[in-house]
């Protein structure tokens, strides 16, 4: 008969956390916005959701939304000649890696090359096609970039590199800087490799702006790229299932073919995106962009000063110096070198709740700062 596989440790731990009745628990691991413990909505989109109409419940085109496809388009990478790029709505960005992975097996790319640690849905959305893995950081903690170049020359052409986009990197915070992305370039040019960047946490590393930059000037760079963006975190919009992928063409012949496959992929998984996500981001379009800036650059800012607050408690405290610049990154998550039996304890102990990996949600701990020190309680 059937035999249970595990949950998935994410929600596996969530699920431990919700059943915890100590009014003190704290809840950093899973990775969505928080403030004092509760789940945050950005004010903009809350008050663009007020504006959208109920009056039709209709299924959308199968590509998606076209005009909130183009807003995407040219918010993310606005200097692009834009006729060459093919759009898809998705449902968030976890179903836009998986169009892509679809899309690669339909063209014979691959293998995926991916830096680990990652996010580990990766291996389960792209599973149909050979995965290839390689260090993200060293020993030291810092981005692995012998191991990129490694992996880079010597792979095939048509293979995809998993990046994700922006400092925000999950779980480690830490992502290639400008002159290693200017050097990556040129080597996956070289190589005819294709990169998708996966952009879940644009504007929560370094401000709107800043991250843009980082996504437009790759996606400028490089020949063969795709970015796959999410409204999840970027717009609280979770739930409502909101994303989009976009991939750059030859020539504005291809687009029209590239968008025939995007669109097979969707209706061989959810048949048509969900509308009312895409419908509440036009409504922050038409009313509310600098608001919805101000709230992620207001996001950003508080994960960075939470992280400064939290090297300083662990400074004080006299933790490890590994776990003082483990949290020298950026968005909403660092990587702290503790072992799992460790992070049980901690667990149990204090209702502490860190992903197995060491993972932590820089959010879980807004207004409650000095529970990082639990962490410290049974060195
Ligand atoms: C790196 C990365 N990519 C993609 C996603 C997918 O996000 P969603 O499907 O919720 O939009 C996540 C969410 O945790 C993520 O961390």
């Amino acid at each position: 008969m059937w035999d249970q596989i595990p949950p998935d440790p994410i929600f596996n731990i969530y699920g431990r956390y919700l059943e915890d009745s100590r009014p003190s628990k704290i809840n950093a691991a899973i990775g969505i916005l928080l403030q004092n413990q509760k789940g945050y909505v950005m004010p903009s989109v809350q008050k663009a959701a007020a504006h959208v109409k109920h009056d039709d419940y209709g299924y959308l085109p199968i590509g998606g939304d076209r005009s909130f496809l183009e807003w995407v388009r040219d918010l993310y990478i606005p200097s692009e000649k834009n006729d060459c790029v093919a759009l898809q709505q998705t449902a968030g960005g976890t179903h836009a890696c998986w169009i892509m992975g679809q899309i690669g097996k339909r063209c014979g790319w691959g293998p995926f090359l991916i830096p680990v640690p990652t996010w580990d849905n990766y291996f389960v959305l792209l599973e149909h096609g050979t995965q290839t893995t390689f260090s993200h950081l060293n020993k030291e903690g810092e981005i692995d970039w012998n191991a990129y170049k490694n992996a880079i020359q010597s792979a095939d052409e048509g293979s995809v590199l998993m990046l994700q986009a922006t400092g925000a990197h999950n779980p480690t915070g830490k992502n290639l800087n400008e002159a290693q992305r200017d050097e990556l370039i040129k080597m996956v040019n070289k190589r005819k490799i294709w990169v998708y960047m996966d952009g879940a946490y644009i504007g929560l590393a370094a401000g709107l702006k800043a991250d843009t930059s980082w996504v437009s000037n790759m996606w400028k760079g490089v020949d063969q790229v795709m970015l796959g963006v999410s409204f999840s975190k970027t717009a609280t919009m979770y739930g409502h299932r909101l994303g989009a992928l976009m991939i750059k063409c030859p020539d504005g012949s291809q687009v029209k073919a590239m968008e025939s496959y995007l669109q097979a992929a969707m209706r061989g998984s959810i048949s048509m995106p969900p509308r009312w996500g895409s419908l509440v981001m036009q409504q922050v379009q038409k009313n509310y962009t600098s608001e919805w800036e101000d709230d992620i650059n207001r996001t950003q800012n508080q994960l960075a000063q939470t992280r400064k607050t939290l090297q300083k408690l662990l400074t004080d405290e006299g933790a490890p110096s590994s776990w003082i610049t483990a949290l020298d990154g950026e968005g909403l998550f660092a990587l702290l070198p503790i072992s799992p039996e460790t992070i049980e304890q901690i667990v149990q102990k204090h209702g502490l709740y860190i992903f197995e990996n060491g993972r932590i949600n820089i959010s879980g701990f807004i207004g409650c700062e000095q529970s990082i020190t639990h962490l410290l309680a049974d060195l």
